[in-house]
């Protein structure tokens, strides 16, 4: 029997809380599917600060290389938030992206029916919603170099210092991350469009042509189009629906992503895979994680809505693992749960009503499991 193995990273603030309910999904996988799952626990962020005095250990690293697929709660906190930069939790996530090489983050911002009043919009702009952003994860201004803070005594300049970070995109890192989107494309709308701000940066431009390189010599039958990132903003608010996939760099795919998250009902719904590029055995390097952070204004609470890492968990079934029929059956069983009335503190429409906590959220879905 094929034993799947999965290192499981919580993190700070609420990652462990949803993580625990993501460890009662496996389980039930295991006893109910007869999956075999090889489950090993490490530490990251600032809970891997305090014990070893970094973000991410060595050995860790080294565990999340050879893992099938990395599963992370979230990194930071405010307790951090005066350490020195290279040491900070951020750095611990940036590092296993960066290291093993995860170039494309797939964001998929779906809106279940029963959700579709408690967006932030209304139900007309969002009911059906199934969009998927692709953002480009290893390169662009998180890594660029030059970076850092110096001294800068510039006549004028008031404080007499500098911030310096650089966004830098060889076309190679423009085409793989291109190419992931075409042919996730292909299996969904068929559309491409492409976000960049060609109009005022040479990396912009850049990310136009390539993108554009890659479609007129390999996918052509997809459809592409081109949209300046800030215009993507105001679209993505003003009319999701007419978005399929969405391809765009480290940055403006951290932010655009975070928007349309709030046009699923909230931040907690939104799961994300972030894929290398196939190894020999035909599965890429795969780490997931909720597109959330710690929310430190409601850790230890029992607030935490788990779906998006649960359902983190649903695109590992899918994207490592090639178990397709159990990561329908995941997504079904959360939208059974909505669609019966549960609903974690976040999910709390203006009539109000009873939430449930994250334990009774994950047990809810769990029972959904056993009755599909
Ligand atoms: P955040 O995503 O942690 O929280 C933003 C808001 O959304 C908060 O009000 C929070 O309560 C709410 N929220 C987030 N996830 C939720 C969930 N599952 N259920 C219910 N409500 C939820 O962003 P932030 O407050 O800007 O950042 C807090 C810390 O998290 C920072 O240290 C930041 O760097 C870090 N962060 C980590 C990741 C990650 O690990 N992938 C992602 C984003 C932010
Ligand atoms: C995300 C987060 C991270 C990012 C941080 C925590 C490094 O915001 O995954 O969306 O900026 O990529
Ligand atoms: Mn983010």
């Amino acid at each position: 029997m094929t034993t799947y193995s999965l290192l499981i990273l919580p993190g700070d603030g609420i990652g462990p809380e949803v993580m625990a309910e993501v460890r009662k999904v496996v389980g039930w996988f295991q006893t109910n599917r007869g999956l075999n799952f090889d489950v090993s626990e490490d530490l990251v962020g600032g809970a891997a600060y305090d014990k070893h005095g970094t973000p991410l250990a060595d050995e860790t690293m080294a565990r999340a290389q050879a893992a099938d697929a990395v599963l992370l709660g979230a990194v930071g906190g405010q307790k951090y938030d005066d350490l020195d930069f290279s040491v900070k939790p951020e750095r611990g996530l940036l590092r296993l992206r960066k290291e093993m090489d995860l170039f494309a983050n797939l964001r998929p911002a779906q809106c279940f029916d029963a959700l579709a009043d408690f967006s932030s919009l209304k139900r007309e702009v969002v009911a059906g919603l199934d969009i998927l952003i692709v953002r480009e994860l290893t390169s662009g201004i998180y890594f660029g170099q030059p970076r850092g803070i110096s001294e800068d005594h510039t006549p004028g300049n008031e404080g007499g210092r500098v911030g310096i970070n650089t966004q830098r995109y060889t076309s190679g890192e423009i085409r793989r991350v291109a190419r992931s989107a075409f042919e996730l494309a292909r299996k969904r709308g068929n559309r491409v469009c492409s976000m960049e701000k060609a109009n005022v940066m040479e990396s912009g431009i850049l990310w136009r042509e390539e993108v554009q390189w890659v479609h007129d010599n390999e996918y052509p039958d997809v459809e592409l189009s081109h949209m300046y990132a800030d215009n993507g903003a105001m679209q993505l608010v003003r009319n999701p629906r007419q978005f399929d996939v969405i391809v765009t760099d480290n940055l403006f795919g951290d932010i655009l992503s975070d928007a349309a998250a709030m046009l699923t009902g909230s931040l907690g719904m939104l799961p994300s895979a972030s894929l290398g590029a196939p190894m020999e055995n035909g599965r890429p390097k795969a780490l997931y994680e909720p597109v959330h952070g710690s929310a430190p204004d409601i850790a230890g609470q029992g607030l935490a809505n788990p779906i998006a890492c649960i359902l983190s968990f649903a695109m590992c079934l899918r994207y490592s693992f090639g178990l397709g029929a159990e990561a329908d059956m995941l997504e079904k069983a959360v939208e059974t749960v909505l669609a019966q009335g549960v609903r974690t503190a976040d999910l709390m429409g203006p009539e109000g009503g009873t939430p449930v906590s994250t334990g009774q959220m994950g047990d809810h879905i769990v029972a959904a499991l056993s009755a599909l």
